[in-house]
C-alpha cells in the first residue's frame, strides 16, 4: 500500500545497497512492511557521491527485471536525491567573472537531464532535493521559488536531520511558503537519529507541514526500508492519523505522476 519516495536501493552506485542481494533483500523487506511502489534515489551531486541519470534509469531496469525473476511484488521508478550544494553560491562562472546563481544550476540540471526528478525528464513535477546538513542555504526560498515556477515542486529530503533546523526550525518556514513539500525519515520518527529528530518530526507532523513519510533506506540492519511502523507510530502512538494518511496520499500523487512519464522502454508492469 505504500509509496517509498526515498530509497538508495539500486546496488553499487552509491552508499546504499552494495550488490544485488543486498537490494532484493532491502526489497524484500520493504514489501513485508508494506511497501508496493518505490523511487530509487541514488546520490547526485553531493561532494562523495553523484549517480549518472543513464546509470540510474539502467539500474532502475535491471533490478526491477530481477524482482519480476524473484517474483517480489515491488516496483520500483528511477529518481534521484538531488543535493543543492550551498558552496555552489560563491561559484564564478570563468568566463564572466559573474557569480553563479545557485537556483539555476539545480533548473537547468533538471531541465537538461543532468538530474532527476519525479515524472518527465525534462520538466519534472517534483524533485527530491537535499540541503546540507551543517548549513542552511541562503537561497533557500529562492531556489524551491524558481523550481516551483518552473513546474516543478521540490521535496526537501529530511528537513528534521539539518542541524541548522533543529536549533532554529522557524528557518523552514521560507521554503514552506514558496510551496517546498518535507519528507520525513521513518528512521528519525521512531527515534534512531536521536531526540532532536525525533522531537521535531512529530512537532512538524502535530503542525500539519510535513508531506510526506519515506524510509531513506541505505542497507536492511541500520538504515532499513519500510513505512508501516513509522506510519503506524505515528498514528497510534501519536495520535496524528489525519497526518499520517495526508503523507500516504501525497506520495500516491507522486508516483500517479511519474508512473506517467515512465520510460515506455521500462515495460512495467
Ligand atoms: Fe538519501
Amino acid at each position: 500500500m505504500f509509496v517509498d519516495c526515498h530509497t538508495h536501493i539500486l546496488p553499487g552506485v552509491d552508499d546504499g545497497a552494495r550488490t544485488m542481494e543486498d537490494a532484493l533483500v532491502m526489497a524484500r523487506m520493504a514489501v513485508a512492511a508494506g511497501t508496493t511502489r518505490m523511487f530509487a534515489t541514488p546520490h547526485g551531486y553531493t561532494s562523495t557521491y553523484h549517480v549518472d541519470p543513464a546509470v540510474v534509469r539502467e539500474s532502475t531496469r535491471a533490478l526491477q527485471a530481477r524482482l519480476l525473476a524473484e517474483d517480489i511484488d515491488l516496483m520500483v521508478l528511477p529518481a534521484m536525491e538531488v543535493h543543492h550544494a550551498v558552496v555552489a553560491a560563491s561559484c564564478q562562472v570563468a568566463a564572466t567573472g559573474a557569480k553563479a546563481n545557485v537556483s539555476s544550476i539545480d533548473l537547468q540540471r533538471l531541465r537538461s537531464g543532468a538530474a532527476l526528478g519525479f515524472g518527465a525528464y525534462e520538466r519534472p513535477d517534483y524533485v527530491l532535493l537535499e540541503f546540507p546538513f551543517t548549513s542552511w542555504p541562503e537561497d533557500a526560498g529562492t531556489t524551491v521559488a524558481a523550481l516551483h515556477e518552473a513546474g516543478t515542486q521540490v521535496v526537501l529530503a529530511h528537513p528534521e536531520r539539518y542541524d541548522e533546523l533543529q536549533y532554529h526550525p522557524s528557518l523552514v518556514d521560507e521554503v514552506l511558503r514558496e510551496g517546498a513539500w518535507l519528507q520525513l525519515t521513518t528512521g528519525s520518527i521512531l527515534g534512531r537519529f536521536g531526540p532532536s529528530a525525533e522531537r521535531l518530526s512529530r512537532t512538524w507532523l502535530t503542525a500539519g507541514c510535513i508531506h510526506i513519510i519515506a524510509s531513506d533506506a541505505h542497507n536492511a540492519v541500520s538504515r532499513p526500508p519500510g513505512i508501516r511502523a513509522a506510519y503506524e507510530r505515528v498514528c497510534e502512538e501519536w495520535g496524528l492519523a489525519d497526518a499520517a494518511a495526508r503523507c500516504v496520499a501525497n506520495a500516491d500523487a507522486i508516483w500517479s505522476r511519474a508512473l506517467a512519464h515512465a520510460d515506455s522502454a521500462c515495460q512495467y508492469p
